[in-house]
């Protein structure tokens, strides 16, 4: 860590401490195909891991409860539909109970509340229960990826409130594997590395 984001970190206090990720890619031509595949078996870990997927649902408008903290899989209870809007608008509100709030909610099974815009991912963003190549296809299209390269994608992870939830979730939830930190470095080797998916 750099002496400035040490300072930075103590006077913020510990949570922004661990929060904080810098985003520092390898220099271009570094990075072999193989080692751009393995960061991506780590990548998918994450992206399939029950603290991501259950928002990135694709076309089906239903968030899903999956993870050891539900028991068994299923789509989220009480018939909730995110709608087009993606944020229930059509229905009701995803912020009617992810309400935001600023102290830590470690409940179990209540509903988490760590962001005013607790949403469902856009639809081409669609990793429940999809293969590796898949997501790895998609997550390298800018078509279906925001238009986003490694360096926006790994940025996007930093401003995301909800990503740093994911991996401190609270509640009994198991987080998402490796860190934030570690997941926002694969991303940048994998780019770096040409964007390898096995299927190539
Ligand atoms: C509460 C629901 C929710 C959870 C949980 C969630 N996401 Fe998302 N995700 C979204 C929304 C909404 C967007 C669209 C926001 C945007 O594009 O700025 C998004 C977009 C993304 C994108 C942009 C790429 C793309 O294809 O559009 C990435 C990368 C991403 N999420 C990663 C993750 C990871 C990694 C996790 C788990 C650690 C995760 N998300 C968990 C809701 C969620
Ligand atoms: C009526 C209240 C209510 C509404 C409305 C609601 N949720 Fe939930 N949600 C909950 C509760 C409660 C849980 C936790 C259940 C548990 O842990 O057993 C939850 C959990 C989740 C989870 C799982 C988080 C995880 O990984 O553990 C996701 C994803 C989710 N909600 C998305 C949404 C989205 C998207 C909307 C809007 C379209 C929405 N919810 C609307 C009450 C609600």
């Amino acid at each position: 860590m750099k002496p400035i984001l040490i300072l930075a970190a103590l006077l913020a206090g510990p949570a922004l401490a661990a929060d904080k990720i810098e985003i520092n890619p390898p220099a271009k031509g570094t990075v072999s195909n193989a080692q751009g595949l393995e960061a991506w078996v780590r990548i998918y870990e994450v992206v399939s891991h029950p603290r991501c997927a259950n928002c990135h649902t694709g076309a089906s408008d239903r968030p899903m409860w999956s993870g050891p903290s539900y028991g068994r899989t299923r789509v989220h209870g009480m018939n909730v539909q995110a709608g087009e809007s993606r944020i229930g608008a059509e229905f009701v509100l995803c912020s009617t109970c992810h309400a935001y709030r600023e102290e830590p909610l470690d409940t179990p099974h209540a509903a988490p509340q760590v962001a005013a815009d607790w949403r469902l991912a856009p639809p081409e963003a669609d990793w429940f229960g999809k293969s590796s190549d898949d997501i790895c296809n998609q997550l390298r299209d800018p078509d279906r990826n925001d238009d986003r390269d490694y360096l926006a994608l790994a940025e996007h992870l930093d401003h995301d409130v909800i990503l740093h939830w994911a991996w401190n979730p609270g509640g009994g939830r198991e987080p998402a594997p490796f860190s934030l930190q570690e997941h926002a470095d694969d991303i940048l080797i994998w780019g770096v590395a040409g964007y390898p998916c096995a299927n190539d």
